[in-house]
């Protein structure tokens, strides 16, 4: 296949962990609460422009289970935010097709914005054209353990061979199941660090960290970023010849 191609280098996957909000609002001397509305503004942008840059998967990190250390003023007008953000793109989602799937631990989240997330799933369900994921209430560490602890459960249950667990087998446990591995963690706001994001998946993820703030974020930096990943030489521990 020519190399030549742009489509063929785009990435399949790309991850966002999207930071900075509130250091935007704080620049601006606003509170928190408005960089976090600036921040959900451009996810629609992004999502969108994944096609034409031949993206299939985008995963964006909105809230870690870190993320309750923070004020319960700030907690709340985020679940708040992520509610009003639901009702008021689905439809859009649904018409653009793009197909919306959550990870992370629901539990702990509030039934009601639970419903809007099982709903958005069943809604969007049959589209294809981008397959958006995201990450609430999410934690690498966290989802690993909800896996093992419901592989364990397998093993007693005898249900599972424990001499067959492989690598393969864990995967299938984890949250992100159904999603091929991230090729491109992009993190915006100049921290050189992945905060507890997709842990076991990045294995092999090249890494972009950017000083951009998110909410200044645009669709023609996320294009020159993933014109860098297509010029990026990958080997998974081979080497190349
Ligand atoms: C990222 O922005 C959004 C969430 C974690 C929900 P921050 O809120 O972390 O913004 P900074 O890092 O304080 O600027
Ligand atoms: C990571 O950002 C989580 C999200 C973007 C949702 P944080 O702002 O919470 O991460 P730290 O605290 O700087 O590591
Ligand atoms: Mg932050």
């Amino acid at each position: 296949m020519p190399s030549t191609d742009r489509s063929r280098k785009a990435p399949e996957h790309v991850a966002i962990i999207m930071d900075g909000n509130g250091r935007w609002a704080k620049a601006r001397g606003r509170p928190r609460l408005f960089g976090h509305q600036a921040g959900a503004r451009r996810v629609s942008e992004i999502v969108e422009a994944c096609p034409d840059l031949g993206v299939r998967y985008l995963t964006i990190f909105a809230f870690s289970t870190e993320n309750w250390k923070r004020t319960q003023a700030e907690v709340s007008g985020l679940m708040t935010l992520f509610r009003r953000y639901i009702i008021k793109e689905a439809q859009r989602l649904l018409y653009k097709g793009v197909r919306v799937r959550f990870i992370g631990d629901r539990d702990r989240l509030d039934p009601k914005l639970v419903k809007l997330m099982d709903d958005l799933e069943s809604l969007t369900a049959p589209n294809d054209q981008v397959n958006l994921t995201i990450a609430l209430n999410y934690g690498g560490r966290d989802e690993v353990t909800r896996a093992t602890r419901r592989m364990a459960r397998d093993v007693a249950a005898g249900d599972l061979d424990p001499e067959a667990v492989d690598a393969e087998t864990l995967s299938r446990y984890l949250d992100t199941r159904t999603l091929p591995d991230p090729d491109l963690v992009i993190r915006t706001s100049g921290e050189a660090r992945i905060s507890n994001f997709l842990l076991w998946q990045s294995a092999y993820a090249e890494y972009e960290f950017i000083d951009t703030l998110w909410p200044d974020f645009t669709a023609e930096k996320f294009a020159e970023i993933l014109a860098g990943f297509g010029r990026r030489e990958r080997r998974f521990g081979a080497v190349l010849v």
